[in-house]
């Protein structure tokens, strides 16, 4: 069973897909931790985030371990053997993954190593891309989506949970961005596969949308 959860920054996805994955009993893979473990690899490095060839020479050369947690069916994100799970949640990671995601050569690198994990079994992946090109195959794919507004304050919700603060406009102007920037790049952009469903989880709380997606699997809705 392969069920694939794409949508834009903050519509819930890795939520969803990890409280999915647990209740149907499947692996869960959040796709952009792989984009963010090595855009905070870059920055560590001092790598431009527009040099394509340079960040293509980090993803080879790191050792990037992405660990299904078996009890939360969260994953655990190794850089080098450093535990870097919240260090990729930073601002400054947030701003520069798009760019970094968008060279065709990343790209290229990273949805071959989604592709060999889809190839090992049954999974749950969220992320932008995971129904058009990495799991154009999946059994399932649903496509989640929120008003900008109510992204901006769950986003505001986690960041404030790891200590940062920001302003709920500043996040809701970058998270406009973001989006403008995941659907217009050339490479993959963020769109909806034509055989997706799609979930507008604005108001809907996070039981609600599971509730509405295992419907969707289950054939209810
Ligand atoms: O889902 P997220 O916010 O952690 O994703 C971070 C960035 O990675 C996002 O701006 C776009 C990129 N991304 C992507 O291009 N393709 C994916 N499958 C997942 C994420």
């Amino acid at each position: 069973m392969k069920i694939a959860i794409d949508g834009p920054a903050g519509a819930g996805k890795s939520t969803i897909a990890r409280l999915v994955a647990k209740r149907l009993g499947l692996r869960y893979l959040d796709t952009g931790a792989m984009y963010r473990a090595l855009t905070l690899a870059a920055l560590e490095r001092g790598v431009p985030c527009t040099d394509e060839e340079a960040l293509l020479r980090v993803a080879t050369s790191v050792d990037l371990e992405i660990v299904f947690d078996e009890e939360t069916k969260g994953n655990r994100v190794y850089l080098d053997g450093q535990d870097v799970t919240d260090l990729i949640r930073r601002p400054e990671v947030n701003a520069y993954v798009s760019l970094v995601s968008s060279h065709k050569k990343v790209r290229d690198f990273i949805v071959a190593l989604q592709k060999e994990i889809a190839r090992r079994g049954c999974i749950v992946m969220d992320g932008r891309d995971i129904g058009t090109v990495v799991m154009p195959d999946a059994d399932w794919k649903i496509f989640l989506h929120a008003s900008v507004e109510e992204r901006a304050r769950r986003r505001l919700r986690e960041l404030r949970r790891n200590g940062h603060d920001v302003d709920l406009q500043e996040l809701a102007e970058q998270i406009r961005q973001r989006d403008h920037f995941d659907s217009t790049r050339a490479i993959s952009p963020l769109r909806k596969a034509e055989d997706a469903v799609e979930v507008d989880t604005t108001h809907l709380n996070i039981e609600e949308v599971v509730a509405r997606v295992l419907a969707i699997i289950k054939g209810e809705a």
